[in-house]
């Protein structure tokens, strides 16, 4: 990360300070300490004063920290991150007031207080809304997640096996990614035949059969930022309602990403493909339709039927709508793509005319 970039993210951080009213802000959210500060380790909080930032963290970091945060002042803590906060802001007299994250945990927040005897302001989203709007560098690290994610995909249908399981699947995805220098952006979702329908399985024993089908939801990482894409396939044949099924959702998924756009409200992007399954006999899908991507795998905004707000340009969102019948089978799609001033931009790799593919292995 430039020195820059932390530069131009500390000054729109610092605006916020203004409207609520704090002199700084103590980040414990993994996350929005990797925005702020370019570090990517764990264990580690931010502190910011004005536009000064100092990474407090540990021995087992401070060499990482020193390359990844040029603009930060890095501490390498004796005691609590509380207790090295706390000795930044005795030497700072004129901070009064500073924001704490309300994702913080209650025990975080007792600590903080109890080291720390300033006024303190729970703030909500402050920097998760930076972060909603990406810059031209995130966007390149979310494609390069992606391509890595395709070619890790592409890498195990070529290997698929009559009789592997769903965790060799998803062992196997894995190690392809970890061969990209990546990791999974979450524990993959391997779902072959009737477990498709419970929407977050986690893969197990099932074993592929000649004629069966697969569910694929997973992503990697590139510099933090993730890939998130769902990819459903044949093997063998494919009975008729599942080759039906498949096609209203991709055209569920068409119909909400043509949509997108910058105004477009969030639940009219949700009920456009919601809509195109309400007028089959198929069952509408409980989840939302899809979720903001980037250092987190799920972050603003989210497109639901109780969605408020407004997709902006420079949001990377996902669209991935699913029909799932129990005990017969789950279909989802899914691809990330980026909200543009002209309309919009698929990141992610797709077909122009999605269509059932069927493998025969
Ligand atoms: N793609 C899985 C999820 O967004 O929950
Ligand atoms: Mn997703």
């Amino acid at each position: 990360m430039t020195e820059q970039l932390i530069k131009q993210r500390l000054a729109s951080l610092a605006a916020k300070f203004k409207e609520n009213q704090v002199d700084g802000i103590i980040v414990t959210s993994t996350s929005n300490v990797s925005y702020l500060t370019g570090f990517m380790g764990h264990d580690s909080w931010a502190l910011v004063l004005g536009r000064r930032i100092w990474l407090l963290t540990d021995s087992r970091y401070t060499e990482q920290a020193k390359t990844e945060c040029p603009a930060c002042k890095i501490i390498q803590r004796k005691k609590t991150l509380a207790e090295e906060a706390a000795k930044i802001l005795k030497r700072n007299k004129s901070v009064n007031k500073l924001a704490v994250e309300d994702t913080a945990t209650l025990a975080v927040f007792a600590i903080i207080k109890k080291h720390i005897k300033l006024k303190f302001k729970k703030t909500s989203g402050l920097i998760e809304t930076l972060r909603t709007i990406k810059s031209d560098d995130e966007i390149v690290n979310i494609v390069k997640a992606s391509k890595i994610a395709d070619a890790s995909l592409d890498q195990v249908i070529a290997q698929m096996r009559v009789g592997m399981t769903e965790s060799d699947f998803a062992g196997m995805l894995d190690y392809e990614m970890r061969k990209r220098n990546s990791i999974a952006a979450f524990d993959a979702i391997v779902c072959f035949g009737s477990n498709g329908s419970r929407n977050h399985h986690f893969p197990g024993p099932r074993k592929l059969k000649k004629n069966d089908t697969v569910l694929v939801d997973f992503g990697a990482v590139y510099k933090g930022y993730r890939s998130d894409k769902t990819r459903t396939f044949a093997v063998g044949k494919v009975n008729k309602t599942f080759a039906k099924a498949y096609e209203t959702v991709a055209a569920a998924q068409a119909a909400a990403i043509d949509l997108i756009a910058e105004g477009v409200t969030l639940k009219d992007i949700d009920n456009a493909a919601r809509d195109v399954i309400k007028e089959t006999l198929f069952p509408v899908y409980g989840h939302g339709t899809g979720h903001g991507l980037g250092l987190d795998i799920h972050e603003q905004p989210f497109m639901s039927p109780i969605a408020k707000g407004k997709l902006k340009a420079g949001q990377a969102i996902t669209v991935e709508p699913g029909i799932y019948i129990p005990g017969k089978f789950g279909i989802r799609i899914e691809d990330d793509i980026l909200v543009t001033p002209a309309g919009h931009k698929i990141l992610t790799r797709t077909k122009k005319s999605p269509e059932l593919k069927i493998i025969t292995i």
